[in-house]
Parts: C-alpha cells; sequence; structure tokens
C-alpha cells in the first residue's frame, strides 16, 4: 500500500513540475521530461528497495522521487541541463528542499539524509565519511537514475532528424566515430566524466560502462533485462575494439 504521506509527496511534486511548465511555455517539454524521468526514477527505486529488502522504504522513495528537483530552477533560469554551464543540480535541489516544506513529514535526521542524497546523486564518487544512511539512500537513487537515464537518451539517439541537444548534451553527431581515450576508460572498467564526451557514440559507451558498476544485483538485472548493452551497442560503429568491449560488459554484467 502506498502510504498517504507519498502519495500527497508526489502530487505536490507533479503540481511543482505543472508551475514551471506552464512558466516556460513552448519550453515546457524539457520540464516534462524531467518530471516523467523523476517518476520513473521513484518506480525503479521501489523495484530496488524491494529487491534489496532495504526498510524503510519511505526515505528511499521520497529521495528518489525528490532527486532532480533541482532541475528545475536550473533549466528556468539557465535553458540547460548541462552542469558545467550553469549550476550543479544536485546542490540546486538540496538548497531547494532546504528552503521548502515537503520533507516536513520526516523527522530531522531522515530529513537531512534525504538532502545528503539529493546533493550526492549526481556527484562523480560518494564522499567517504558519508552517514551510512544518507550513503545507502543515494545509492539505490544513483543506480535508479541512470537505469532510466539510459533509456532517455537511447530515444533521442534513436530518432530519426536533428537530436535534440539537450538531452544528447549538444554533442556531435559524427556516426562513425568516437574518443580513443573514452573507450580505453570504458575498457579499462573506468566511467568517464560527461566532460570527456565528445561526440554522441562517447555518450553511448559511457552509458554501457555503467551496467556493470551498478551498486545493487538488482539494480543490474534490471540493466541487463531492459537490453541496455545491445541497443547501446547497435547505435556504435562495427569494430572489433568495440565488440570485444561489448562482449567484456555483458560479462561484468551478469557476474
Ligand atoms: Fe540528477
Amino acid at each position: 500500500m502506498i502510504p498517504e504521506v507519498l502519495r500527497r509527496m508526489r502530487s505536490r511534486f507533479v503540481g511543482l513540475a505543472g508551475g514551471y511548465a506552464e512558466r516556460l511555455g513552448e519550453r515546457r517539454e524539457h520540464i516534462v521530461l524531467k518530471r516523467d524521468h523523476s517518476l520513473r526514477v521513484h518506480a525503479l527505486a521501489a523495484r530496488i528497495v524491494a529487491g534489496e529488502g532495504l526498510a524503510p522504504a519511505l526515505p528511499f522513495l521520497a529521495a528518489s522521487l525528490l532527486h532532480d528537483i533541482g532541475r528545475f530552477p536550473q533549466f528556468e533560469r539557465f535553458g540547460t541541463y548541462r552542469d558545467d554551464e550553469s549550476v550543479d543540480h544536485g546542490d540546486e535541489g538540496a538548497a531547494f528542499l532546504e528552503g521548502s516544506d515537503l520533507l516536513d513529514c520526516f523527522a530531522g535526521p531522515d530529513r537531512g539524509c534525504i538532502v545528503q542524497a539529493v546533493r550526492m546523486h549526481n556527484k562523480r564518487e560518494i564522499p567517504e565519511g558519508m552517514d551510512p544512511l544518507a550513503k545507502s539512500i543515494c545509492e539505490v537513487v544513483r543506480d535508479a537514475d541512470k537505469l532510466d537515464i539510459v533509456p532517455v537518451v537511447l530515444s533521442k539517439m534513436q530518432a530519426a532528424g536533428p537530436r535534440d541537444p539537450v538531452v544528447t548534451l549538444g554533442l556531435a553527431d559524427e556516426p562513425l566515430a568516437w574518443t580513443p581515450s573514452v573507450l580505453e576508460a570504458v575498457v579499462a572498467g573506468g566511467n568517464p566524466s560527461y566532460k570527456d564526451l565528445r561526440c554522441i557514440n562517447d555518450f553511448a559507451l559511457l552509458l554501457a560502462s555503467w551496467g556493470p558498476v551498478l551498486v545493487h544485483r538488482s539494480s543490474r538485472r534490471i540493466f541487463a533485462g531492459r537490453g541496455y548493452l545491445d541497443r547501446l551497442f547497435a547505435l556504435l560503429p562495427a569494430d572489433p575494439g568495440i565488440g570485444a568491449l561489448r562482449a567484456d560488459l555483458a560479462r561484468r554484467l551478469a557476474a
């Protein structure tokens, strides 16, 4: 059963997104995109929390719903989702939540952990010494977030016609190109940073690299079950190095 508190939080979140969408007029589709992404991340987090037996579920579910709340003010002010060209949307979201009553139903420590998880959900690494509950919430949000970003970007990569530069980060659309250092980083089991990407195929390599490094087994099962590797590699050029990487990622994902 969905607790009433969560139902109310969801309806307030949707109302909030609606306010931004209305103010943004014809640019509203980018607010709707993040609203729907947040709702899907929330549903994915519920699957991970259930699969891993994490309890109580409520702080995880609230954080997953609100993790991208900073995207709305970010897009309204800057017209982009690129943090490196605007603000860090995790920090923006944490500040937003600290100044709102959205989390008033939580006791102080849980509330603090949710805000901390929202702040850190988009950072390259989770810092050492983070509160254990905040870290656990953050790991679920990061897994669920990645699981939903892949199909959103894939749908834009697969669409005919000009790419949506907001979703594909304005990267060069060169079907046969990739950046050797990005490929090497993924082959070595690393996780390139967004700033290392030059073209859309680099982005596909980055997304593929996420599968095996998802924290929870339930998350890796969802990544594998949804066929993300096949869909990403179908976009990449035929090349022996890329083919070998695909096989290696599939093996690591199933491990
Ligand atoms: Fe985010």
